[in-house]
């Protein structure tokens, strides 16, 4: 194990490094971001540098844009290549069907049209992400900043017909101001503790005027790779099925994985 990481990191490190190799020459591969996404960047720039990797890669923020290119991966729009083989991206909470909660780091809009323009999406993640019902982490949706006081009252009004057991909403701020997407737009926390049905809650929410997108991601992930503490990676599929790696070596040179 890396020394310098915490277990959570070093979680977050192997569960990057396992995904990279998901990722052959000449794919089109998505960027998530946050750290775990941030791991993944380094690992695939390491594999652009040392093994000749050549993939084309779109970034779903400018914080991933950054470090991506820092790393020497060659990047492009959404709109330059239309689609692509492949999206890896953290989470904020999974489930058992792999539906998701994104947008702790603001990115939701980006990292979902990206996710949906990919022929595969693969979440990575550390195990405390792993839920069994989504809600615990607070549900982001982004809104237009025009109007946010009037959307924040319809989500409002729509929450208080949904299964939920929490029904506060907050504008997520940053060192005191509003924050701000990539896009311009607030992001709205929805503190709903514990989501019964999210088909429901999704469809409810985007029909909300002023709501650009929410960070529920539902049959849009078809693989997790969880990292452990102890260096132990799980491949779990939207089946359930579940595979478990031995993963020592993952943050060192001698990559066990590197022949898969
Ligand atoms: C950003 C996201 C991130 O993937 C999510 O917040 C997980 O972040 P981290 O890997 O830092 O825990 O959805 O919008």
């Amino acid at each position: 194990m890396n020394k310098s990481l915490t277990p959570m990191d070093h979680a977050k490190s192997v569960a990057a490094t396992r995904a990279a190799q998901f990722v052959e020459t000449g794919m089109k591969v998505g960027l998530g971001t946050g750290s775990t996404a941030a791991f993944l960047v380094r690992r695939l720039g390491e594999r652009v540098r040392e093994e000749g990797l050549k993939i084309t890669a779109v970034p779903t923020s400018v914080q991933t844009a950054d470090l991506a290119r820092e790393e020497g991966i060659e990047l492009a729009t959404l709109d330059d290549v239309t689609w692509l083989d492949l999206t890896i991206d953290g989470a904020d909470e999974f489930d058992g069907d792999l539906n998701l909660i994104k947008g702790g780091g603001g990115a939701l809009l980006r990292e979902k049209i990206v996710a949906t323009a990919s022929d595969r999406m693969i979440v990575i993640a550390d195990a405390s992400k792993r839920v069994e019902k989504l809600g615990a982490f607070p549900l982001p949706v982004e809104v237009i900043p025009f109007g946010w006081k009037a959307t924040k009252g319809l989500i409002e009004d729509a929450l208080s017909g949904i299964a939920v057991l929490g029904q506060e909403v907050s504008r997520r701020e940053r060192d005191g101001a509003p924050f701000r997407t990539d896009e311009g737009n607030f992001i709205l926390d929805l503190h709903l503790k514990r989501i019964e049905n999210v088909r429901q809650l999704s469809l409810v929410l985007n029909q909300i005027p002023g709501a650009v997108e929410n960070g529920l991601f539902i049959d849009i992930c078809q693989k997790a790779v969880i990292g452990h503490g102890d260096g132990r990676v799980e491949l779990v599929d939207i089946y359930g099925k579940s595979e478990w790696e031995d993963g020592e070596d993952l943050d060192g040179s001698d990559n066990m994985f590197s022949d898969i």
